[in-house]
């Protein structure tokens, strides 16, 4: 989940003033309390090789440099997304791609700090897609940052097929929109190429039918709604697409519901898809939850209201079950009904269902953390400790087990874990003792199991920076 710029904004007015204020309006909406982390320039992020070969900053688009907008997104308690290309060139041709530099520019996106790195497919005649994308997943390890890898082939070369080993998410299609422009007859195109792709989608490996038009011109309340409903039911990555800076409260209310991203971040991962038509209305099925429970979709395309009957063996249960459902727009429960539920739906909009033997409907994990980057300073003569802390908690149901922290930190810097509800607190403490001036680093990385589904949940860390001055007889770096 997160936000990139391209939907709505193209090229051109992509700077770190924008990002910024992109940023604090995820924050400030409550976007980032729904679960939307990643978020970064796509092509606009100006870089440059410099004369050594190195991928370099544009300071008059980034004035505090690509690294220095990074620092700015994880103290927010954000992950840092930006965006390549495998090809010789970006789309626009205006910016390097990472063709023949694969290894040095992955080291560049570590330094600046990316925890994803989204790489699109322009100018790359004669490479093949399945070899690039598998030497920019080797030379993503090299650099020694856990990011996420989005590859952006549009459905060439049918990544489905193969991607799962060398990326975390794929794009099956086509652009959603050209910049500013919300069509939502093509996304209507692309989500039924994407559904048909259901079997290559699963935890860590997702079918991406494109960022989210929700909230852009040209859409309605309904279509935002049903959007929205089908990203999730088809387990899509959620990247917003829209100025975040100004939206109606009904597109918060539809990109924060909290009950339909749980479903979209459901720890089994499974991508629903068209069981049954009933004329132009399609039942979506075949996503089963973390609790056991069963996701439906009814997707009305027709231009008059459709009255369907969802039978329990549509979904693939016996008629004789009598199921709780509950709907998740209007966030009521009814039932249990036996053998199945009709329910009525008016044109382009959808009834986004969960059917469960129990009425209790519980939220998976969502995790939001406080900062994702603990900044500490020592100056003078003697040794120090020092701590900094970040609070990450679930908005999830249930509360999550302890964090524990990977071993392998340096010398330096221990972890401390606290547990208060569904909060945790990870305290670092950094002890100066030995240490030369200088710069220090360290990722600290942290595990989890999710209780019921017994899922783990490996993406929580964060950044640790110490700045050591003024020690007696060192040099000024380490
Ligand atoms: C391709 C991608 C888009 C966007 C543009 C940038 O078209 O599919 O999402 O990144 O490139 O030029």
């Amino acid at each position: 989940m997160g936000w990139y710029p391209w939907n709505e904004f193209g090229q051109e007015p992509q700077n770190e003033k924008l990002l910024k204020e992109i940023v604090d309006a995820l924050v400030s909406s409550g976007l980032k309390e729904a679960g939307y982390t990643y978020v970064g320039p796509d092509e606009g992020i100006c870089f440059y090789r410099d004369a050594g070969g190195k991928l370099t900053s544009n300071l008059d688009r980034y004035p505090s440099g690509l690294r220095g907008l990074g620092d700015y997104i994880h103290k927010k308690g954000l992950k840092y997304a930006l965006y390549t290309d495998a090809g010789t060139r970006t789309c626009s041709k205006a910016m390097p791609g990472t063709k023949d530099h694969e290894f040095e520019d992955m080291a560049a996106f570590a330094e600046w700090r990316a925890d994803y790195v989204k790489i699109d497919w322009c100018n790359t005649e004669g490479q093949d897609t399945a070899k690039t994308y598998r030497k920019l997943h080797d030379a993503q390890h090299a650099a020694g940052r856990p990011i996420v890898h989005s590859l952006c082939s549009w459905g060439e070369g049918e990544p489905w097929k193969w991607a799962a080993s060398v990326g975390h998410l794929w794009r099956t299609t086509g652009d959603i929109c050209a910049p500013g422009k919300a069509d939502w007859s093509r996304a209507m195109k692309i989500a039924a190429a994407n559904e048909k792709l259901y079997e290559a989608a699963g935890p860590g490996h997702w079918n991406d039918p494109d960022m989210m038009i929700i909230g852009m011109d040209g859409l309605s309340e309904t279509q935002n709604r049903s959007f929205f409903s089908l990203w999730c039911m088809m387990t899509a990555p959620l990247m917003a697409g829209n100025d975040l800076r100004k939206m109606t409260p009904s597109t918060i209310q539809v990109l924060t519901n909290l009950e339909a991203i749980g479903i979209n971040q459901d720890p089994l991962g499974i991508q629903g898809r068209i069981v049954r038509r009933n004329g132009k209305a399609e039942i979506w099925a075949g996503k089963r939850l973390f609790d056991g429970s069963e996701a439906v979709l009814v997707f009305n395309q027709g231009a008059a209201s459709a009255d369907v009957k969802v039978a329990w063996p549509d979904i693939g249960l016996a008629e004789s079950e009598s199921l709780y459902v509950r709907n998740l727009w209007t966030h009521q429960t009814s039932g249990p009904h036996r053998g199945g539920i009709s329910v009525r739906v008016a044109p382009n909009d959808v009834a986004l269902l969960r059917a469960s033997k129990t009425n209790r409907f519980p939220v998976p994990p969502i995790i939001v953390a406080d900062s994702y980057l603990v900044s500490l300073r020592a100056a003078g003569m003697t040794a120090q400790k020092l701590t900094g802390a970040i609070t990450v908690k679930t908005n999830g149901s249930d509360e999550l087990p302890l964090w524990k922290v990977r071993p392998g930190l340096p010398s330096w810097l221990s972890v401390a874990v606290r547990k208060t509800g569904k909060s945790q607190t990870l305290t670092s403490t950094a002890c100066t003792a030995g240490l030369k001036s200088g710069l220090y680093h360290a990722v600290v990385r942290a595990d989890n199991i999710e209780p019921v589904s017994g899922k783990p949940i490996s993406v929580l860390y964060y950044d640790v920076d110490l700045e050591v001055t003024g020690r007696a007889g060192d040099r000024a770096k380490n």
